[in-house]
């Protein structure tokens, strides 16, 4: 018996050796630049350990092979193209989209059907059918028509924020709070009262899932590199406790909806016809409000949160804005659509916040055929993954010279004339660049008009600059930063 177990044993290792070094030299085989991997970590030891954020560590390989238009890493035991070279992340997102479609996630139906109904996981046809058929609810109309619900929500903040006058205040608790009101409101049509309670239900399910805990690590390491092990041990993207609260709180209101109980028109109305055009499953349209409500709340409160830190330490941006902010809305108290959408210095800082740190800090993609790189005898082969590192791009002295410096002037007409547009990419481009720009900036600049107009924001003196990254989120995120705030009004 126990011979046989060692011959089992054995042989597994020796298969496992015989794949290893099979794919450790994936790179060197296709004459492309690597980074040296470790076994079944490959190049994530950093991450693993919570030393460093992913987009760090791939951002600092960035930097490490300056000479190179593209190397290859190890996501695990997944090798990954890099993409620095601009000319070719535009031949990728762009030019050439057909063959890189889809982005490098994974996510089976019969293992987490919601998750595989959100548009950012879905592929090739099925991704083309609910772009199309979403699009519409992310046009100017339907902006202007929610545009009163954020501002209200924006309003609410600010008594919040009064409260801790001459205190030290953690932005990111009151960006998060925003977030959580503006993407309920939006995808599930209800308040969250989070100005009122401490942390709502909602509250938790973003932290649920943004978090890095040992649960999502294994998630998130599956999905995004080793789909396979994700369908063996059954691993769900969003766990099912997480899952069956939004499943059940959204079909609630579907329901009132079609007893009539409400009169609110809008995304959820939206996503009703859109389940009655195409007859569609309940779960493929909480797929839908997931996605909208984890799409909008990280993303949205930290750059918020990021804007407010560099402001607290920029303080001679922050007077400006103020004063474009002040001289814009005159007498009026109110921010109409028109006046929010043309504050060129607000826009600005939003887009020099999003260059600093791009919340999202890479893009994905998988190649859906094989793909010779223009210029080079180097074919991308069908499956492989590719990898768009933004953190570093936007921080390269050659696009953006003096990168550390908080300079929303950067911004301007004159400034942006000559950039190659793929060197500054807070929302992907291409036919898969982010559909919820619009109304993303929106929700950002909405939040900052309301806070800078009325309270100043001052570091505290134990800052730490430049920002420590948190180590334990997927997207781009400090570890918590306190301000003094000063009511002004
Ligand atoms: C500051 C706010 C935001 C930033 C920086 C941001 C950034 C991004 C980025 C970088 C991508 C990937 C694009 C690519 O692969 O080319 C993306 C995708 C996406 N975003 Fe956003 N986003 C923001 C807000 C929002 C909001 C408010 C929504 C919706 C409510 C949203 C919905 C989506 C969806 C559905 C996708 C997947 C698109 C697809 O696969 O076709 N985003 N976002």
């Amino acid at each position: 018996m126990f011979r046989i177990a060692f011959l089992i044993s054995a042989i597994i290792c020796c298969v496992c050796y015989a794949w290893w070094k099979k794919n450790k030299n994936y790179w060197k085989r296709r004459g492309v630049p690597f980074e040296k991997p470790l076994p079944i970590l490959g190049n994530m030891l950093d991450v693993v350990l919570m030393k460093q954020n992913l987009a760090e560590v791939i951002g600092n390989l960035y930097f490490k092979y300056s000479n190179e238009p593209f190397f290859g890493i190890w996501s695990f035991t997944q090798p990954h193209l890099v993409l620095r070279c601009p000319d070719l992340i535009k031949q990728v997102l762009i030019q050439d989209f057909d063959y890189f479609v889809d982005r490098n996630v994974q996510c089976n139906e019969k293992v987490d059907a919601i998750s595989s109904s959100m548009m950012f996981f879905s592929k090739n046809e099925k991704w083309r059918f609910i772009r199309r058929s979403t699009t519409p609810m992310f046009s100017s109309g339907k902006l202007k028509y929610i545009y009163p619900q954020i501002q209200n929500i924006a309003k609410n903040m600010v008594p919040f924020v009064g409260d801790r006058d001459d205190k030290v205040l953690f932005i990111k608790d009151v960006a998060v709070k925003y977030a959580t009101e503006v993407v309920c409101s939006i995808a599930f049509g209800i308040d969250a009262h989070s100005f009122q309670d401490k942390d709502t239900e909602f509250t938790d399910i973003g932290k649920g899932v943004f978090e890095i805990n040992l649960r999502n690590a294994i998630a998130a390491a599956t999905y995004f590199s080793n789909n396979s092990l994700a369908d063996i041990f059954k691993i769900k993207f969003i766990k099912s406790s997480l899952a069956n609260f939004v499943s059940q709180t959204f079909m609630g209101i579907v329901k009132e909806r079609y007893a009539g109980n409400s009169k609110r028109k809008d995304l959820v109305d939206l996503m009703i016809k859109f389940k009655n055009d195409y007859n569609l499953k309940e779960y493929e349209i909480v797929g839908q409000a997931m996605q909208f409500f984890l799409a909008g709340y990280e993303t949205t409160s930290s750059t918020i949160t990021f804007a407010i830190c560099e402001m607290s330490l920029n303080k001679e941006v922050q007077s400006k804005l103020r004063k474009e902010i002040d001289a814009s809305i005159e007498n009026n108290e109110e921010f109409s659509y028109y006046t929010l959408k043309n504050m060129s210095y607000l826009h600005k800082v939003v887009c020099e916040t999003l260059r600093k740190y791009p919340v999202v800090p890479f893009l994905g993609r998988t190649c859906t055929r094989d793909y010779q790189i223009p210029h080079s005898d180097v074919v991308i082969e069908k499956g492989a993954a590719i990898l768009i590192p933004l953190l570093g791009i936007h921080n390269d002295p050659l696009y953006f010279p003096n990168p550390q410096k908080f300079d929303p002037e950067r911004f301007s007409n004159e400034n942006m004339a000559e950039k190659h547009p793929c060197t500054y990419l807070p929302f992907g481009d291409g036919q898969r660049h982010c559909i919820g720009k619009r109304m993303g900036l929106f929700v950002v600049k909405m939040a900052l008009a309301h806070l800078i107009r009325n309270f100043e924001f001052e570091a505290t003196e134990g800052i730490q600059v430049p920002f420590k990254l948190s180590a334990n989120t997927f997207l781009l995120a400090t570890d918590p930063i306190g301000v003094h705030v000063k009511k002004i009004r």
